[in-house]
């Protein structure tokens, strides 16, 4: 058992359950021919963060890493008509990409994609007064999901949600040995989450198309 299992799973949950869509076809399709990476969420982790997204009833949402928009057409699909998300994308060929998926799919008017690097952009966000968010999605440099992490506490409130992507990095997160600056990162990450009374959370694995990974998902308490 192992990839070609997985994938025939994440294929059989995504076919009943996350069902193919022109939008979000359109947006993987596009982004393979702009030569973007694929490493995308996988449909059923999509479909994931839309469920965590309207568990939650968010109105603002946060994302960290946009590549060509993929979680973030999830993700904008578990807002109202009147609620926001805010996109960071460090890299403008990304951005300009994932905002013709975003439009192709009927979210411009709900989706902002903010260019840059993501530590620059908040400065930014933080003079406008942004947030607070009641949903973040941090998925881009692993090295800053720490900041990024905190960044998002600060502006979040009780009942906010907060998930990390590929924090399990095909088991590295459990090997202290492991040099990697991203997969050290990760276990900062962990260790803030543990000395945090703000928040409750868990780390969960998963095996799918996208291989062995895991994401981090943190409740705001307070
Ligand atoms: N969330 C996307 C995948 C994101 S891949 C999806 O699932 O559909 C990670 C993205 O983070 C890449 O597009 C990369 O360009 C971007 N990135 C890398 N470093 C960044 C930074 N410092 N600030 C903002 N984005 C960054
Ligand atoms: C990579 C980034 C991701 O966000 C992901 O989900 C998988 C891989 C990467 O940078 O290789
Ligand atoms: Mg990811």
């Amino acid at each position: 058992m192992g990839q070609e299992t997985w994938t025939a799973v994440d294929e059989y949950v995504a076919g009943l359950l996350a069902p193919h869509d022109d939008s979000l076809d359109a947006a993987v399709a596009a982004s393979e021919q702009a030569g973007l990476p694929a490493i995308q969420v996988s449909p059923p982790q999509g479909n994931l963060l839309y469920l965590l997204a309207r568990l939650r009833g968010a109105r603002t949402i946060l994302e960290f890493g946009t590549l060509g928009g993929y979680s973030t057409i999830w993700l904008a699909r578990a807002l109202p008509a009147d609620g926001r998300l805010i996109t960071l994308e460090a890299d403008d060929r990304y951005a300009q990409v994932a905002l013709e998926n975003i439009a192709r799919a009927g979210l411009g008017e709900v989706v902002d994609v903010r260019v840059g690097p993501a530590l620059e952009t908040l400065s930014l966000l933080e003079a406008e007064g942004a947030g607070p968010f009641d949903f973040t999605f941090i998925d881009a440099d692993k090295v800053n999901s720490p900041s990024y992490f905190s960044w998002a506490l600060e502006r979040s409130r009780p009942g906010s949600v907060i998930v990390a992507d590929n924090v399990v990095w095909a088991g590295a997160l459990a090997d202290p040995a492991n040099e990697d600056p991203k997969i050290q990162a990760q276990r900062r990450l962990h260790e803030a989450v543990a000395a945090e009374p703000r928040v409750t959370a868990t780390t969960i694995q998963t095996v799918g198309a996208k291989g062995y990974d895991g994401f981090t998902i943190a409740l705001v308490d307070a």
